[in-house]
C-alpha cells in the first residue's frame, strides 16, 4: 500500500461506531485515499472522493459485493444493488417503474391518513418511546402495506434487514447477534413475496405484471419483490429516528420547523445529511486506479464512508450543524450514480408527511431519558429514544 497512509482504526468496532463523526474527521485528515490495515482494504471519507466513486460504475464495481466478504450470502441471486450493467439495467428499470414519483404521488392520501392517525396516538400518551412508538411504526405500517403483505410477523422484517446491513461488514459480535433472528425471518420473509401472498393493486403485484408481461421471469419477480423488505425499511426507519433525535436535540431547528411545518421535506432531508442511516458500504475495483498520487490496484475491496462524505466541511459550511433550512441536496445519503436509491421518493415521502404531522400539531419535543443506540455494520439507528411531546 505505498504511497497511501494508513489507518489501524476498526470502523466496525462499538466504540467507533457509537460516535463515528471526529473518527471520520481524523480519517479525512488522512488523505483522498487510505488503507484500513486490519481488513487490507482501502477506503475514502472525503466527499470529493466518495461521490465520483459512487458515480464511477465502471472503476468501482458493485457485483463483486457492496460489503467486505465480496457477494453477501444473504442475498443469494440480487439483481440489484450487488450487480453492475448491463445486467443491472433490468431490474432497476422494473424497480424504477414501481417506485417512481406518479406512484409516490397515488400514495401521499394514505401516507397522509397513517401519519395524522399515529400523531394523535402519540399527542395523547404523552410520553413514549420515539423508536417503537413512531420511527419504526409509522414506516412498519405504511410501507408494507404499499407493498401488499401481511399484517402480522412485520416484526420479523426488521429482524431480517438488520441481519442483512450486519453482513455487509466482518463476522463480528453484531453479525453474530443478529445472524440468528434474521436466518429465523427469512423463510417469512420469502413467503411474503410470493404472487399469491401478495394484496392485488398493491406495488408487490406492479413487479408480477412486469413477468405477466413478458419483461421479467416468474422466477426474477420474485427476487425483485424482496428488496423492498430488506432495503425499504430499516432504512426509513433509522432515518426518521435519526431525524427525531436531531429535532429533540436541537430545541430551536424543531421551533423553526413547528413555525414553518412545510420544511419538513428539507428536514428531513438534512437528517438524513447529518446522521446518514446508510455510513458505508463497499465496491471492488475493476482496474489500477490513482486517486490523489496514490494508487488502488484491481481487485480490492474500496470502503465507502457515504456518511462521512456528508459531514466533509471542504462540500458543507457548518458541515457538523444541524440546520433545517440547510439545502441538503447533493448528499449521498441516498447514494449516487445508477446505483442511487431507488425507493428515495417513497423514503421522502414518509419523511416529510411524519415531520410536517408532528411539526404543526408538536410545539415541543424533549428527550426524557438518553437515547440508547443500535449498533449495525452498516446502519446508524437507535434502539430507544425516551420522549415528551406538548401539544401546539
Ligand atoms: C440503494 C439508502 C430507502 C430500495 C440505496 C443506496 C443507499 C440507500 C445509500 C445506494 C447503494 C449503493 O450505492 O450501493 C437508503 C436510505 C433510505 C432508503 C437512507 C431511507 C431513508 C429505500 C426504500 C426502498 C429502497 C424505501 C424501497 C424499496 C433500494 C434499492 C437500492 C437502494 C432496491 C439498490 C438500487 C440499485 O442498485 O440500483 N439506498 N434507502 N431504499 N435502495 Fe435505498
Amino acid at each position: 500500500m505505498s504511497g497511501i497512509a494508513s489507518s489501524q482504526v476498526d470502523p466496525f468496532a462499538p466504540d467507533f461506531l457509537l460516535n463515528p463523526y471526529p473518527a471520520y474527521e481524523a480519517l479525512r485528515a488522512l488523505g483522498p485515499v487510505f488503507a484500513l490495515e486490519r481488513y487490507g482494504v482501502w477506503a475514502m471519507a472525503g466527499y470529493g472522493e466518495v461521490e465520483p466513486a459512487l458515480k464511477d460504475w465502471k472503476t468501482f464495481i458493485s457485483g463483486e459485493g457492496v460489503g467486505l466478504n465480496g457477494m453477501n450470502p444473504a442475498l443469494p441471486k440480487p439483481l440489484t444493488l450487488q450487480i453492475d450493467p448491463p445486467d443491472h439495467d433490468k431490474g432497476r428499470r422494473v424497480l424504477g417503474r414501481t417506485l417512481s414519483p406518479g406512484v409516490a404521488r397515488k400514495l401521499r392520501e394514505t401516507f397522509q391518513q397513517e401519519a395524522e392517525k399515529k400523531v394523535t396516538e402519540l399527542i395523547d400518551k404523552g410520553t413514549f418511546d420515539a423508536v417503537t412508538d413512531l420511527a419504526e411504526a409509522y414506516p412498519m405500517k405504511v410501507f408494507p402495506d404499499a407493498i401488499g403483505i401481511r399484517a402480522d410477523g412485520r416484526e420479523k422484517l426488521l429482524a431480517w434487514s438488520t441481519f442483512v446491513f450486519d453482513s455487509f461488514g466482518p463476522e463480528n459480535e453484531m453479525l453474530a447477534a443478529s445472524r440468528k433472528e434474521g436466518l429465523a425471518a427469512q423463510s417469512w420473509i420469502m413467503d411474503c413475496c410470493a404472487r399469491d401472498a401478495l394484496r392485488p393493486d398493491s406495488l408487490g403485484m406492479m413487479i408480477y405484471q412486469a413477468a405477466d408481461d413478458g419483461e421479467i421471469t416468474e422466477h426474477e419477480a420474485t427476487h425483485l419483490v424482496r428488496p423492498f423488505l430488506t432495503a425499504g425499511i430499516d432504512t426509513t426507519v433509522n432515518g426518521i429516528g435519526n431525524t427525531l433525535l436531531a429535532l429533540a436535540t436541537h430545541p430551536d431547528e424543531y421551533r423553526k420547523l413547528h413555525h414553518r411545518p412545510e420544511l419538513a421535506r428539507n428536514a428531513f432531508e438534512e437528517g438524513l445529511r447529518y446522521d446518514s442511516p446508510v455510513q458505508t458500504f463497499f465496491r471492488t475495483t475493476s482496474r489500477d486506479v490513482e486517486i490523489g498520487g496514490g494508487e488502488i490496484p484491481a481487485h480490492r475491496k474500496v470502503l465507502l464512508f457515504m456518511a462521512s462524505a456528508n459531514r466533509d466541511p471542504a462540500r458543507w459550511d457548518g458541515a457538523d450543524r444541524f440546520e433545517v433550512e440547510r439545502t441538503a441536496t447533493g448528499h449521498v445519503g441516498f447514494g449516487a450514480g445508477i446505483h442511487a436509491c431507488v425507493g428515495q421518493m417513497i423514503a421522502r415521502l414518509e419523511g416529510e408527511l411524519i415531520f410536517s404531522e408532528l411539526a404543526r400539531r408538536v410545539k415541543t419535543i424533549e428527550l426524557t431519558a438518553e437515547p440508547k443506540r443500535r449498533l449495525n455494520n452498516s446502519l446508524r439507528g437507535l434502539e430507544s429514544m425516551p420522549v415528551r411531546v406538548t401539544p401546539a
